[in-house]
């Protein structure tokens, strides 16, 4: 798709982890890729540790190049990619710098776009300081997550950034939502007619949705262990799953009709009661085990982490939604870090037949389940039963397998890269609004309160596990398991 949107884009936090992962090789993927950046479209990288455009330029050539292109880099490519580069030395505690980022802008081209790789305490004084020197207008700003703490610090920032760019302004990211396979999750949902019928409480007995992490918090140690596994990853990227999952079909997919299906499944959430908690959430923390062979340490002797720390790294919840379609239809949430794979995935467990017409081995063999495999390696497999072969009627649980790599080669885009181009475009569906976030806050918080207020530890589990035995035991008052405890 050739593209003529010109945009300057504004990197705050230029030398920081996620440009240097994430956003700046991104951009080059899309640069690499042809037509899809304006020719005359610039980066302006902001940061304080950089001397000059010269001594940036060295930094990206040292730290960025080796996060692009696993393949080897394209040269021509990445020289012209560099071109595009241009560097602005500001101090962020310092509003009178800003002057000089108005001037390095004010003659680059189209619509300007102020990336926040920054920590959220800086969102507000750097919003404040754009305005100041006008920048606000014909912008969009891009806020990374975690944005605030709880719903009242949220609120504080959308509030105090809200008086400075309108609502269509402001692109919230969550990475989950740019992914190749969540994209193919709308696609399966509302571009077949075939699960449509059976999506909903006369079908589905369960839903399990995991996100499993091998690695621990590498070097964010300080930031995690004052966010915690609930912030982290549930009240953003596992609920946004969750609505997705459980969304009535949009009117269209233009991003209000999306966003508005979504927070309505997120307003529809079974507020938790506190005196439910230990029913309903399992909280966990990692010690010292080994994965893939390897001896690793217990998360409080992490860097950053205080030895005493009693942040989650792990969080399991059974999750209800109070609509028709779902009611009394348990939705059990997992994420953790140092578990026993890299997962992410989706399973629906349908209800067994009625009445058995073929026998007891028909019952015993199960039911349908479909498993969306979201990463590594995108499939979806639908189990269904079958006779075995031979005499009598004996029934087994087969598979049909989609991998998604066998019919699609080329064209996979990692989610940073859809994401920023849709910023570039000025396509909001992929982002988080505001109503969403409050919503999601909301539901959150009742266990964040509770968890504090009880002063209980997280549940030890073994590094390279699946978490604490009682994530097993919730679900197996419900009858089931997670899915890698089957057999
Ligand atoms: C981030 C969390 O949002 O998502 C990290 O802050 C986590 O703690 C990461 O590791 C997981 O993302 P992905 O794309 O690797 O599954």
């Amino acid at each position: 798709m050739q593209t003529d949107s010109s945009f300057t884009f504004v990197l705050f936090g230029g030398t920081g982890d996620l440009s240097m992962r994430k956003i700046l090789p991104a951009l080059f993927e899309a640069h690499r890729a042809g037509g899809m950046l304006a020719d005359s479209g610039k980066i302006v990288a902001v940061a304080r540790h950089a001397a000059d455009r010269g001594e940036y330029i060295q930094w990206v050539n040292e730290h960025v190049k080796p996060h692009v292109s696993k393949n080897g880099v394209d040269e021509t490519a990445w020289s012209s990619f560099l071109e595009r580069i241009e560097f602005v030395k500001i101090d962020l505690g310092n509003p009178e710098d800003f002057a000089l980022l108005r001037d390095a802008v004010k003659d680059l081209p189209g619509i300007r776009v102020f990336y926040l790789a920054t920590g959220p305490s800086l969102f507000v004084p750097i919003c404040r300081a754009l305005a100041s020197v006008g920048l606000n207008e014909n912008a969009r700003i891009v806020l990374e997550k975690p944005l605030g703490y709880d719903l009242k610090s949220s609120n504080a920032i959308n509030d105090a950034v809200g008086e400075i760019f309108a609502e269509e302004q402001i692109y919230r990211i969550d990475h989950y939502l740019g992914k190749e396979p969540v994209q193919n999750l709308l696609a399966l949902r509302f571009g077949n007619a075939l699960f449509e019928p059976l999506w909903r409480r006369e079908w589905v007995e369960s839903i399990q949705i995991t996100i499993a992490e091998e690695l621990g918090v590498e070097a964010r140690g300080d930031f995690y262990d004052n966010t915690g596994a609930l912030r982290d990853m549930v009240q953003n990227h596992l609920l946004q799953l969750l609505s997705i999952v459980a969304m009535e079909p949009p009117h269209s997919m233009d991003s209000d009709s999306v966003r508005d299906e979504k927070l309505r499944v997120l307003r529809a959430l079974k507020p938790i009661n506190p005196l439910d908690i230990g029913k309903v959430a399992v909280r966990g923390q990692y010690h010292s085990g080994v994965i893939r062979g390897t001896a690793v340490p217990a998360y409080a002797t992490e860097p950053g982490v205080k030895p005493n720390s009693t942040t989650e790294t792990f969080v399991a919840l059974k999750v209800e939604i109070e609509n028709w379609r779902w009611a009394g239809v348990p939705f059990f949430l997992r994420t953790g870090k140092r578990l026993a794979d890299r997962v992410a995935e989706i399973v629906v467990n349908f209800r067994a037949v009625p009445h058995s017409a073929l026998g007891a081995s028909a019952l015993r063999a199960g039911a349908n389940r479909l498993v969306i495999r979201l990463q590594p390696n995108e499939t979806i497999r639908l189990y269904c039963l079958a006779k075995q072969p031979g005499e009598g009627m004996n029934l087994a649980s087969v598979h049909l397998d989609l991998a998604f790599d066998q019919f699609f080669r080329e064209g996979q885009m990692e989610a940073y890269q859809r994401l920023l181009l849709d910023v570039i475009n000025g396509r909001l569906a992929l982002f988080v609004r505001r109503d969403e976030q409050e919503a999601a806050w909301r539901w959150v918080e009742p266990i964040l309160n509770e968890w504090k207020a009880s002063n209980k530890p997280p549940k030890p589990y073994a590094a390279g596990t699946w978490g604490p035995a009682a994530a097993s035991a919730m679900l197996a008052q419900h009858g089931t398991c997670w899915l890698e405890e089957e057999n």
